[in-house]
């Protein structure tokens, strides 16, 4: 049995974000923005990435203090050449109980098939409306809805499990809201609404842009009646629902209105193996260092144990008490850790 690490606030060690590269094919204004992710912007060069084996190894070292779930980002993780070779080296890793992957979708159609071969569980698609005129306002780079339905549907026939997940922006998307949850309600794919969040430095977030969760849950419940279901395990972060006489789930990540820090067990590797502590964090810690120094797997195990025992990260709280100076910090960019 591995050993349960604790943090500063009793929150155990369980899941690992992974991000495997910083580069994304979309331009979302909420993550990045053409004028400052533009031709010239200094993504990281391919010595700076961890290699396959490098990642293989961190995750090996962090089943040992207890991870379970691993979960693949990026920027869009399908940017990255070869990456069923990386999920299929990291299922043989013992410990490792389901494998997910965040993505866009609009490589999807083409990798699935390959991805579940090589032992991906689950995909998360990122779909943001499914008007292809607002879908091409958001992505920013001429991407139509058809093209990620497409993935979704070739991750679907897989046998994968497929989450869809659509962060709201009132006055850019809230319209979309009932359509797609319609539409996915009938595909029989989990939808989940994620309030709009002050991740990086660059997103021009504003609370009146964020649409509460309570609000889109009652919007739906007058259409199509919904029931609250159980959480499907520790430290979920999306609240549940089920449409009232079907199967079919709902799920709604409140992370600025209800602040989930209490229960977070998710640590993050960016793509150049620096360790985040959270979502919002300003600095993250080497691990690419130590394990181009030679350093053994146990010298590694106890760095991230003291990083992650000394953990006091819970920004979504603080930031719903309104500490004074939160937004302005300095803060890690989402596509360098994902969402
Ligand atoms: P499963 O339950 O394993 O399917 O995944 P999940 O609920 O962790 O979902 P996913 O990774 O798709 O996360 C959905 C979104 O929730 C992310 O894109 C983020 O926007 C938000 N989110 C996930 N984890 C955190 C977190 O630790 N903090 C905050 N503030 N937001 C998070
Ligand atoms: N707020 C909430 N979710 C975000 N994501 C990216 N930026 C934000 C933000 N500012 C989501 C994406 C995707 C995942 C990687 O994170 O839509 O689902
Ligand atoms: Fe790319 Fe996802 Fe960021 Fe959009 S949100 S720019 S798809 S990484
Ligand atoms: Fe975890 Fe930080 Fe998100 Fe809170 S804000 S849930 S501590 S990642």
């Amino acid at each position: 049995m591995p050993e349960q690490v604790l943090d500063a606030r009793k929150r155990p060690l369980r899941d690992l974000r992974i991000s495997v590269t910083d580069r994304c094919n979309f331009r979302c204004r909420y993550c990045m923005p053409a004028e400052i992710f533009g031709t010239d912007y200094p993504f990281l060069p391919r010595h700076k990435l961890l290699t396959f084996e490098e990642i293989t190894r961190l995750v090996g070292i962090f089943t040992s203090l207890g991870v379970e779930k691993i979960r693949i980002t990026g920027g869009e993780p399908l940017m990255r050449r070869d990456l069923p070779e990386l999920i299929r080296m990291i299922r043989q890793v013992e410990g490792v109980r389901d494998i997910a992957m965040t993505t866009n979708g609009s490589l999807l159609a083409k990798h699935a098939k390959a991805l579940k071969q090589a032992g991906l569980d689950r995909v998360t698609v990122s779909l943001d409306s499914l008007d292809d005129e607002r879908f091409g306002r958001i992505n920013d780079r001429g991407y139509r809805v058809q093209d990620i339905l497409r993935g979704i549907d070739a991750a679907a026939e897989t046998g994968m499990l497929v989450k869809i997940n659509m962060v709201v922006q009132r006055g850019v998307n809230d319209q979309d809201i009932l359509p797609m949850a319609r539409y996915f309600r009938e595909k029989g794919h989990i939808l989940r609404f994620i309030e709009f969040m002050d991740v990086g430095n660059s997103n021009g977030w504003k609370l009146d842009q964020v649409v509460p969760s309570s609000e889109i849950v009652q919007m739906i419940h007058k259409e199509m009646p919904l029931m609250p279901i159980e959480p499907n395990y520790f430290g979920e972060v999306a609240s549940r629902y089920r449409y009232a006489g079907t199967n079919q789930e709902i799920g709604f990540i409140s992370s600025v209105t209800q602040a989930f820090c209490s229960t977070c067990t998710r640590a993050r590797l960016s793509a150049e193996g620096k360790m985040y502590n959270c979502l919002f964090a300003s600095s993250g810690e080497d691990l690419r260092g130590p394990l181009r120094e030679g350093k053994s797997d146990e010298e590694i195990r106890e760095l991230i144990q003291s990083i992650w025992v000394r953990r006091d990260d819970r920004y979504s709280e603080q930031r719903l008490k309104q500490t004074p100076g939160l937004s302005h910090r300095s803060k890690v960019e989402m596509s360098h850790i994902g969402g």
